[in-house]
C-alpha cells in the first residue's frame, strides 16, 4: 500500500490499525498537507453492514466539531476501496502510552477533562460512542486528548444494540496466556448484557480507561470474555490508590462512581463527571502550590513571628519578598557563574536594602536581616548587608543592578573584579590564583 495513490492521497506510512481497517499517514497532493487516511479492510468492503458502519462513522464525526474529537476532512471511494480522510494527529494512542506505565496524576487529569468534554459534546448530539477504550483515544504531542473511531457509535434513536454487541464480541482481541485485552474489557454491564445503551454506558467505559491510566492495570481481568464479564457484572476492583500511592482518594471516588454497575447510581452525564475531574484538578494544583510555598518558606526560614500569625496580604508580602529576593540573588549568582568562576568560600553575597511596602513599620530593616539569617545557614554563602548604603541614583539605574551593588559594596567589588580578571585568557594573575586555591584546599 505504501507509495500508492488513493484518489489524490499518496500513502506514506502506517499509523495504526483496528477493527475496521488500517490508518496511514498520507499526503494530500492537492492541498499539499499530510493527513490520516483510514482504509476500510478488504473484508469489510464486501460486508454491507461494515460499509454501513463506515458511512455512519463518517456522518456522525462530521456532525461533531470539537477540539477533542478527531476532525474528519473527507470520505471517498477509489477503485472499490472506501477511505476516510482525517486530520493527522501527532503523538501516540493512549494504548501505547499506558503500555509504558501509569500516567502521572497531573497529565491524567488534564487528559481526563479533555475526554469528558469530548463525550459531553458527542452525548449532547445524541451520539453514544460505545467503544471508548485506550486504542480509540489519542494523546497529541501537545498533551491534548482526542477521541477517535466512532465506528460503532450510535445515534441514540437508531440501531439495535444486541446486533452491535455481537459484532463487537467477534472483534474482541482475546489473547491466550491468561490476559485478555480488548473491547470486552471496557464494556459497561448493560453492554455486556446486550441491553439498550445510552450515554451512561460511555461513562462506565471511560471509568475503566481512567482506572487503567492511573494504575496501568485493567479493573476487570480474565482469560476469557466470560470471566471478564463476570468481573464487570459482579466484582468491585481494588481502589486505584491501592495500586498507585500517588492517586488522590477523590480520584478513587470519581472512578468508583463511573464504575457503578447500576447506571442509575453512576454519573448521569459526562458534564457531571467533567465537573468532578476539574474540581479535583484544581484542588491538586492548589495543594501543590501550597506545599511548594510552605517548603520555600521553610527553606528560607521566615521568622517565627511571621509564621505564628495569620498570613494576611501584608504578611504574604513579608514572606514573599525574601523568597523573591533570594530568587533574584540566585539568578544573579547563576548569571555570574556562567561568566565567572564558581562561588567559593571567599565570595560574598550582597543583600541590598528592601523597600518595606507593607505599611507596617514593624518590618523596617527586618526583611534583609531575616533573609541574611537564613542565607547564613548555608556554608556556601556569606551574605553581607548593605543597609542604607545602596541608594538608587540616575547612574545606578543606567547600569546593570549588580554594577551599582559592586560600587556600593567596596571590597566586594574589588574581590569580584579581581576574580573576573583572573578568568581572562593569558592573565598574568592566573598562577597566583591557582596557588591561593591550592592553599585553601590544603587547609581544608
Ligand atoms: N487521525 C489519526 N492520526 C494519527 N493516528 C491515527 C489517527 N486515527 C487513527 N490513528 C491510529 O490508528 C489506530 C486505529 O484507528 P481507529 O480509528 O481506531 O481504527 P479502527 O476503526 O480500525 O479501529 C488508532 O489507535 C491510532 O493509533
Ligand atoms: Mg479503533
Amino acid at each position: 500500500m505504501i507509495g500508492r495513490t488513493i484518489s489524490h492521497y499518496k500513502v506514506l506510512s502506517p499509523l495504526g490499525s483496528g477493527g475496521m481497517g488500517v490508518v496511514y499517514e498520507a499526503e494530500d497532493t492537492r492541498l499539499g498537507r499530510h493527513v490520516a487516511l483510514k482504509l476500510l479492510s478488504a473484508e469489510a468492503c464486501c460486508d454491507p453492514q461494515a460499509m454501513d458502519r463506515f458511512l455512519r462513522e463518517a456522518r456522525i464525526v462530521s456532525s461533531l466539531s470539537h477540539p477533542h474529537i478527531c476532525t474528519l476532512h473527507d470520505i471517498g471511494e477509489h477503485e472499490g476501496q472506501q477511505f476516510m480522510v482525517m486530520e493527522l494527529l501527532e503523538g501516540e494512542s493512549l494504548k501505547r502510552r499506558i503500555a509504558r506505565g501509569p500516567v502521572p496524576v497531573d497529565d491524567l487529569l488534564d487528559l481526563a477533562v479533555h475526554i469528558a468534554d469530548a463525550l459531553d459534546a458527542a452525548h449532547s448530539h445524541n451520539v453514544v460512542h460505545r467503544d471508548i477504550k485506550p486504542a480509540n483515544l489519542f494523546i497529541t504531542k501537545r498533551g491534548q486528548a482526542k477521541v477517535l473511531d466512532f465506528g460503532v457509535a450510535k445515534l441514540a434513536e437508531s440501531g439495535r444494540d444486541a446486533d452491535d454487541l455481537a459484532r463487537t464480541m467477534a472483534a474482541a482481541e482475546v489473547t491466550t496466556a491468561g490476559s485478555t485485552v480488548g473491547t470486552v474489557a471496557y464494556m459497561s454491564p448493560e453492554q455486556a448484557r446486550g441491553q439498550e445503551l445510552d450515554a451512561r454506558s460511555d461513562l462506565f467505559s471511560f471509568g475503566v480507561v481512567l482506572y487503567e491510566m492511573a494504575t496501568g492495570k485493567h479493573p476487570f481481568t480474565g482469560a476469557t470474555p466470560a470471566v471478564i464479564f463476570e468481573g464487570i457484572l459482579t466484582k468491585t476492583p481494588p481502589r486505584p490508590s491501592e495500586l498507585n500511592a500517588s492517586i488522590p482518594p477523590e480520584f478513587d471516588r470519581i472512578v468508583a462512581k463511573a464504575l457503578e454497575k447500576d447506571r442509575e447510581t453512576r454519573y448521569q452525564s459526562a458534564a457531571e463527571m467533567r465537573a468532578d475531574l476539574k474540581r479535583l484538578k484544581r484542588e491538586t494544583e492548589t495543594s501543590r502550590t501550597a506545599v511548594a510555598a510552605s517548603t520555600a518558606t521553610r527553606t528560607l526560614g521566615a521568622p517565627a513571628a511571621v509564621s505564628t500569625r495569620a498570613v494576611t496580604g501584608r504578611r504574604a508580602l513579608f514572606i514573599g519578598a525574601p523568597i523573591l529576593t533570594a530568587a533574584v540573588i540566585a539568578g544573579m549568582v547563576m548569571w555570574q557563574s556562567q561568566r565567572a568562576p564558581a562561588l567559593t568560600a571567599r565570595d560574598t553575597v550582597v543583600l541590598a536594602d528592601f523597600t518595606n511596602r507593607t505599611g507596617d513599620s514593624m518590618f523596617d530593616n527586618t526583611l534583609s536581616e531575616a533573609l541574611a539569617v537564613q542565607l547564613r545557614q548555608s556554608p556556601f554563602l556569606k551574605p553581607r548587608l548593605l543597609r542604607n548604603k545602596f541608594k538608587p541614583t540616575a547612574r545606578n539605574r543606567s547600569s546593570p543592578p549588580w554594577e551599582a551593588l559592586r560600587r556600593a559594596s567596596g571590597s566586594v567589588s574589588a574581590n569580584r573584579s579581581r576574580r573576573c580578571s583572573d578568568t581572562t585568557p593569558g592573565s598574568r594573575k592566573q598562577p597566583r590564583r591557582r596557588s591561593r586555591h591550592s592553599k585553601r584546599t590544603a587547609r581544608a
